[in-house]
């Protein structure tokens, strides 16, 4: 997280969260998790989505499930979506690793929170972010690893909301496998953020 540049997210456990943010669906999600590493086997539910507006607390939310899961035995491991694709380019990760080094962290931790899934893309998306985001996510699904996803797009487009859908980056076949092994965690909210009082000018 800290390479990451969400320190300030490192506080976050689930009794400082608001019922919004389904503090208790995560914890059970969790349990899951911890009791099937403990089996030695996959976890039945694979995939935790959250999406949900921004400012509306998916990050705190999702880091107050890693933050927990580190403290009970899981690897976790915290990455914003787009963070890990520049990580990916060569020299471009933190502590000298190398590209592969960078793949090998993110695919093998017990727990990965995938944060804003698909943010900063638009329908130009290049090849290689399709490609390394798939990879990702595929290599994950079929080594039986959870992943916690969060972000502010739509599954699919539709005509009430015409913009990027997360399915124009992942394609339908694998949008599809994500979802039939998911929660759906929907977490809404107002901007935390937004500054009670704007400036005008
Ligand atoms: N339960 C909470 N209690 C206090 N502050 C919170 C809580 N959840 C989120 N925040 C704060 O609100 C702001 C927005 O939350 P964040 O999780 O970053 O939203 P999102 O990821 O949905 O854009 C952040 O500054 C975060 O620290
Ligand atoms: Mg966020």
């Amino acid at each position: 997280m800290r390479d990451a540049a969400h320190d300030e997210y490192l506080h976050f456990r689930f009794e400082h969260l608001d019922p919004n943010q389904k503090p208790n669906t995560l914890r059970n999600w969790l349990g899951s998790l911890v009791e099937a590493k403990k089996r030695g086997a996959r976890p039945e539910v694979l995939n935790l989505i959250v999406p949900g507006n921004i400012g509306s607390g998916k990050t705190a939310a999702l880091c107050a499930l890693g933050n927990e899961a580190s403290e009970q035995g899981l690897v976790v491991r915290f990455v914003k979506h787009a963070t890990y694709l520049t990580w990916r380019r060569p020299d471009s990760a933190p502590h000298n690793l190398t590209a592969h080094q960078v793949r090998e962290r993110f695919v093998t931790c017990d727990l990965l929170v995938l944060d804003e899934l698909c943010g900063e893309m638009d329908m130009t998306a290049t090849e290689f972010v399709r490609k390394e985001t798939i990879d990702l996510i595929d290599s994950r699904l079929a080594a039986g690893r959870a992943t916690a996803f969060s972000t502010n797009l739509r599954s699919r487009r539709t005509p009430e909301h015409p913009g990027l859908g997360v399915v124009d980056i992942l394609g339908e076949r694998l949008l599809s496998r994500l979802e039939a092994a998911a929660h759906l965690v929907k977490i809404q909210g107002p901007d935390r953020r937004k500054p009670a009082k704007q400036l005008d000018w």
